[in-house]
């Protein structure tokens, strides 16, 4: 090292140093002077009322939270500035996009998520759809649909079923056991988003005639992956100002951070079934992929509810 490089190296330390000063201070103002939960209104049909359930448990700590993706911050302030900014900044909300417990600014969205985003695993998921449709039929059979653990939930308009493989982020051990080749499919997916309270897969299922009235989900760091596998006519995807609709054996991504609803026109449609998979956003970095597992991660099982989400 020359005298030259030993004066950058101070140089920059010191700036580093003054920098994390800085941030840890606004840090450490907003914990202890802005931090509040806000509150958000709910919509009417589509809520569970589990204290365990992250989309629907409005009583969060947010100061909590901040506390421990503080911690996360200092540990890498660069790759996680967004962080940063989430921790110090209001949340920025705006009426068509507004998540119910985490915001990352800055990431770039879109309310329907064109594939390329997600290429590989939207290819992967189409080529093998016919071996998912069939664990499907096993698990939905009138011979077996008693014996498993579907999730039942009325809304004004029908019946909606959710048969979780992973439910926030923690494997429902014995519904995978009865779906062997479902679960190997979306574990060799590369954006996955498990380990963390954010991640689900599961079959949902609406009954002829059903719709599901419009909401937020909890954060904006997902892509929400929908396999059609019984795609009836009559059901739309509302997603923002966006609408668009299923096909059999295709993917359909969309950030459900955006205001949206599924409207069905056709009270005698057929019954409508696709596998939700929660994959990251595509925009997040290593490092934010981490921390956001840090921060919220997976609800144990013994914990987890079993309600209505799509
Ligand atoms: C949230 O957590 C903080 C820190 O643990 C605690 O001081 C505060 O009382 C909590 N707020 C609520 C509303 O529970
Ligand atoms: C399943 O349960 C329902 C309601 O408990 C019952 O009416 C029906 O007969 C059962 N079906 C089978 C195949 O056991
Ligand atoms: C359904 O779930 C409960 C608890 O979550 C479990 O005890 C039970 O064995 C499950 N039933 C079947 C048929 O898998």
């Amino acid at each position: 090292m020359s005298y030259a490089d030993i004066d950058r190296f101070s140089f920059e330390t010191v700036t580093r140093l003054i920098g994390l000063v800085i941030i840890t201070v606004i840090f450490l103002d907003h914990v202890i002077k802005k931090a509040k939960d806000r509150p958000v209104t709910r919509s009417h049909d589509n809520f569970c009322s589990s204290p365990n359930c992250l989309r629907c448990n409005f009583v969060i700590n947010l100061t909590q939270l901040k506390v421990k993706a503080g911690r996360q911050f200092l540990k890498n302030p660069r790759e996680l500035e967004r962080l940063g900014h989430w921790i110090s900044d209001d949340v920025y909300e705006d009426e068509e996009r507004k998540p119910t417990k985490f915001y990352l600014p800055e990431l770039l969205s879109f309310p329907v998520i064109e594939r390329g985003f997600h290429e590989k695993d939207v290819d992967f998921l189409e080529t093998n759809w016919e071996t998912i449709a069939r664990e499907f039929e096993e698990i939905s059979s009138t011979a077996n649909f008693n014996q498993t653990n579907w999730t039942i939930n009325s809304t004004p308009t029908g019946q909606w079923s959710v048969f979780y493989l992973i439910n926030q982020g923690s494997e429902v051990m014995q519904n995978c056991k009865l779906c062997p080749e479902t679960m190997t499919i979306v574990k060799s997916l590369d954006d996955l988003l498990y380990e963390c309270s954010f991640g689900n897969v599961c079959f949902t299922v609406l009954e002829p005639g059903t719709s599901i009235s419009a909401h937020y989900g909890p954060c904006n760091v997902r892509s929400r992956c929908h396999l059609g596998l019984q795609i009836p006519e009559g059901f739309e995807l509302l997603v923002g100002s966006k609408t668009t609709t299923w096909s059999e054996g295709n993917c359909v991504l969309f950030d459900d951070s955006y205001f949206h609803s599924v409207e069905c026109w056709r009270k005698t449609s057929g019954t409508r079934v696709v596998l939700m998979v929660d994959l990251w956003h595509f925009g997040l970095n290593p490092h934010e992929r981490s921390a956001i597992q840090e921060i919220f991660p997976a609800v144990p099982t013994s914990e987890n509810f079993q309600s209505k989400h799509e």
